[in-house]
Parts: structure tokens; sequence; C-alpha cells
């Protein structure tokens, strides 16, 4: 479905990925986990083809990225609305349904009940009349991801969609990102500074730092010493009571660009 090949970036003259390798499967749910500033978002952007990779490529569905191909959709992260802003959720899934690749206008009928299929598939027919500024941040949530499924893509870049969310809207966003994965066979790239409410639905892990990127399971992945190298400074996983903690070893200096000894450094929420 995806792969991403020898990718590196180079932003503004500093080299902000090095050398990224990964692929993705059809029907596969992928955590993107990393700190602040590892890259996460850049990553995203060179997998939609807004940011030209300085290096390597990305293939998706079989073909080199483009910009505007729209087998790939995207939940950006942090869109807050203003209260007052006239638009509901309704419109804004219709706003993606503008005619059919041919250009020819939509009927109303039919485009009525797209925007009704995509409202249920997320679980927002209750308030997709109120005005999208008024509503929480979950079911804000809600409405940018089926603004995405709008184009019907094969993968779904979602990110960090779980900050800001009270846990209750982080578990019912995961679960529907996993049952859109589960039962429409898309293929999902979450990404999230917290891997934990993750753990029981990702098929894989993307650990992003330091400019580089690992992919595995959880416990290939998530291991001291392979993060550790990939930080290139001691870290340590804590596990406790099923979730899991990185944070920094005992034996860093601080620093500014370098948490100290046991300050947090990802894993878990902010
Ligand atoms: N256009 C740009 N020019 C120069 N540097 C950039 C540009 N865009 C991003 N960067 C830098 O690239 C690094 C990675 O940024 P990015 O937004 O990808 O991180 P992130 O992992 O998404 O972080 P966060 O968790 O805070 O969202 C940062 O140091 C950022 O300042
Ligand atoms: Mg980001």
């Amino acid at each position: 479905m995806l792969e991403v090949k020898n990718v590196g970036v180079v932003l503004g003259g500093r080299s902000i990925l090095r050398d990224i390798n990964f692929r993705v499967d059809e029907g596969s749910f992928t955590g993107l986990i990393g700190p602040n500033g590892a890259g996460k978002t850049t990553l995203l952007r060179v997998i939609l083809g807004l940011i030209r990779p300085t290096r390597g490529e990305v293939v998706v569905g079989g073909h080199q990225v483009r910009r505007g191909i729209n087998s790939v959709g995207y939940v950006p992260q942090k869109i807050r609305l203003d209260a007052d802003v006239p638009l509901r959720g309704r419109d804004l899934i219709g706003l993606g349904i503008d005619g059919d690749r041919w250009g020819m206008p939509i009927p109303n009928r039919t485009r009525r009940a797209r925007v009704d299929r995509i409202l249920e598939q997320v679980g927002a027919q209750e308030f997709a009349d109120v005005p999208i500024g008024r509503l929480s941040g979950g079911q804000q949530q809600r409405l940018l991801i089926g603004h995405a499924l709008v184009a019907e893509p094969q993968l779904l870049l979602l990110d960090e969609p779980l900050s800001n969310l009270d846990i209750k809207s982080v578990h019912e966003v995961v679960r529907l990102v996993a049952q859109m994965v589960g039962e429409q066979g898309i293929s999902a790239l979450l990404v999230s500074h917290d891997m934990n409410p993750l753990l029981g639905v990702m098929d894989q892990v993307i650990y992003v730092a330091n400019g580089r990127a690992l992919m595995g399971s959880v416990d290939e992945v998530i291991q001291p010493d392979v993060l550790s190298r990939l930080y290139g400074y001691d870290v340590e996983v804590l596990r406790t009571q099923g979730r899991i903690l990185v944070v920094s070893g005992n034996d860093q200096p601080h620093h500014d660009d370098i948490p100290g000894p046991g300050d947090y450094i990802g894993g878990m929420s902010r």
C-alpha cells in the first residue's frame, strides 16, 4: 500500500529526516510515534507529496506520489474552529463532494445520500447540523475524519488526532479508525506522541526520533537498547499497568535538547 524508501529531507538547510524506510500493508493500522519536533508531520507531508524528499522515494499503491492524488486521505494536525463559523458538519463533508472525476455535477439526492453515509460511518449524524465550532474536540475529529473519507482513500493519514481529547474521546476516535481499518480495508497511519491508546489496535509501530525511524511490532521497537540507538543516547522503557513510558536514562547530562535523567521524552501524554 505504502512504501517509503531511503527518504531524506532537508528543509532550510537542516537535515530533518534521514534514511527513512518502512512499508504499510493494506488494511493495517500503523502508529507513527515520536517526541515533538521529531519529523512526524514532515514525514506525512512527504507521503502526501506536499514536500519533495531530498533523497529517496515514496510509493503509494504502486505509484510514486504526486501532489493531489486522492488515494490518500489526510486529517491535518490542530484544526480548531471558531464557535461562530457558520459551517455545519454536514457542509464540511459536502465540500469534498464537488463532482465526479470527470467534472460532472452530482445530483443533489446522490450527494445527500453520500454525505449521510459518511456521517453515519464516523458516527456524526447526531451533531451534523450544529455549527462545527460549537462541537467538542472529539466530535470535530470525527467530522475531520469523515471529510478525509469523502475521496474514498485507501490510505488515511492522521496527524495527532488524539491530542487535546479527553480519555473517552481518545478511545472513541481510536476505535473509529480501527473499525475502518477492520471493516473497509483502509490502511491507517496515525501520528501520536502517546503510543498507549494504540497498544491494543496497532499492527505495527514506526518510532521517529533524531530524524530517523524504526518500524516493527511494539515488542520489537519499544526496547531500551533499540530506542537508545535511535535517540543516540540512553533511554529507558518503563512498563506499568499495561502502559509504556519512554524516559531518558540516568547517566545523561542535562542539555537543552536532550532531556535530563528521568525526563519524559515520548510514549505518554504530555
Ligand atoms: N519548512 C520548514 N523549514 C525548516 N524547518 C522545518 C520546516 N518544517 C519543519 N521544520 C522543522 O523540522 C522539524 C520536524 O518538524 P515536524 O513538524 O515534522 O515535527 P513533529 O514530529 O510533527 O512535531 P510535533 O510533535 O511537535 O508535531 C522541526 O525541528 C521543525 O522546526
Ligand atoms: Mg507534528
